[in-house]
């Protein structure tokens, strides 16, 4: 069936008066995340990993043929992403696509991917539903109800007597508006109480409703599903206003770009992840190596996300030439991109995250997470996270 389509393609193109479309070498493939905007925040993490996989990737290529990073800004909204993902498609002709940032933009944005029959691997999306929007999207980040219970777990453990718990999130993201449900409802399987659930906006900059209402709750823990620079000024001014107990912060606390909106606030934290620098497999170690090597510290989730992205579509591209017994460059790009997209569920890969497979709809299989504690230094502004589990 693939070979008569093979042949026949260029036949049926040549009778519309369109070319048959060679993919291009090096073979491209997008990078649709955020590299402006507070959603940066993650996109310039994910770049960094991203670059760091093309580099390894390429000593090899793909059996010789280097791949070649297309980056498109999203920006934080759905609009940029749309936008991004179009340019990616149409204009830069790439095999897939890895992106975009936030939950909130895949909504918008993966439909156009997959309408055009383009693959798409979320590197962050961890909202419920995302392999969901159609057959060519696939995520390699593990889902919030797979990742964030285990943040109420080590925080019972910190404190035994933990009764009363504050929710608070953000009304506008998808990500967070998923993620506090599964929190909700891992604080109700514990046995907890929530005695208060805020809602605020990721453009917030003033808290103070939220977090006196935390205070007067008089509650042992607080689990935040926000964004980085929002749920940073939330830690800040709950701390400020004197609130001392546990606080839980979900995917978009998982930046060292977190720590300079809420300094020694920061300290403490928990935070679920998907990711462990200590990993022991060679392709995590030539990534950790890599990444330490520039940025003399342990490299975190959001790159270690974007590489395994980029490292699967690498794979992949493997797969297809082995399928089709040809070089990606002799094949149409539209052939390509559909058998790309099948290759990209077959079988499993040592990644950074371990050893993942993405299932026949695109959802990570992913056995192992963490949860990490940030700790500030004295001064409040060198922080780190540190594996608690
Ligand atoms: N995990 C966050 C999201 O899905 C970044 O939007």
């Amino acid at each position: 069936m693939k070979r008569v389509l093979l042949a026949v393609l260029p036949v049926v193109m040549f009778a519309a008066g369109a070319e048959a479309e060679l993919v291009g070498a090096p073979i491209p493939i997008g990078v649709g995340v955020a590299q402006t905007s507070n959603v940066a925040l993650f996109g310039q993490e994910q770049i960094i990993g991203a670059k760091i996989a093309e580099k390894y990737f390429n000593k090899q290529g793909v059996n010789g043929t280097p791949i070649k990073l297309v980056t498109q800004d999203t920006g934080g909204d759905e609009a940029g992403a749309i936008n991004a993902f179009q340019n990616l498609i149409s204009k830069e002709k790439v095999v897939g696509i890895v992106g975009p940032t936030l939950s909130q933009q895949a909504f918008g944005a993966d439909p156009v991917a997959n309408r055009l029959k383009v693959p798409v691997i979320g590197p962050s999306n961890t909202a419920k539903g995302i392999p969901q929007i159609g057959e060519f999207i696939g995520r390699v980040s593990a889902p919030v109800a797979k990742v964030a219970p285990y943040a109420v777990k080590q925080a019972m453990k910190q404190n035994p007597n933990i009764k009363r718990v504050a929710v608070l999130y953000a009304q506008n993201d998808a990500f967070s508006s998923s993620e506090t449900v599964t929190f909700q409802e891992t604080v109700k399987n514990l046995k907890l109480e929530m005695v208060t659930l805020q809602k605020f906006m990721t453009t917030d900059t003033d808290f103070t409703t939220q977090a006196t209402a935390v205070l007067g709750a008089n509650v042992d823990l607080a689990i935040i599903s926000g964004l980085a620079a929002d749920g940073g000024n939330l830690v800040k001014q709950l701390r400020q206003l004197g609130y001392k107990g546990i606080i839980i912060g979900g995917n978009g606390f998982n930046t060292a770009n977190l720590f300079p909106v809420c300094g020694k606030n920061c300290d403490g934290i928990l935070v679920a992840q998907a990711y462990s620098p200590e990993a022991n497999n060679p392709t995590n170690k030539a990534f950790v190596a890599d990444y330490r090597a520039t940025y003399k510290k342990d490299p975190p989730q959001f790159s270690a996300q974007a590489f395994t992205a980029v490292q699967l579509f690498v794979e992949g591209l493997r797969k297809v030439e082995a399928a089709t017994k040809k070089k990606i460059t002799q094949l149409d790009l539209s052939v390509v991109r559909t058998e790309l997209n099948k290759a990209l569920r077959e079988g499993s890969y040592i990644t950074p995250l371990g050893e993942i497979a993405l299932d026949k709809e695109g959802e990570i299989n992913q056995k192992t997470f963490y949860v990490s504690e940030i700790k500030m230094d004295a001064g409040g502004k060198v922080g780190k996270f540190v594996i608690v589990k």
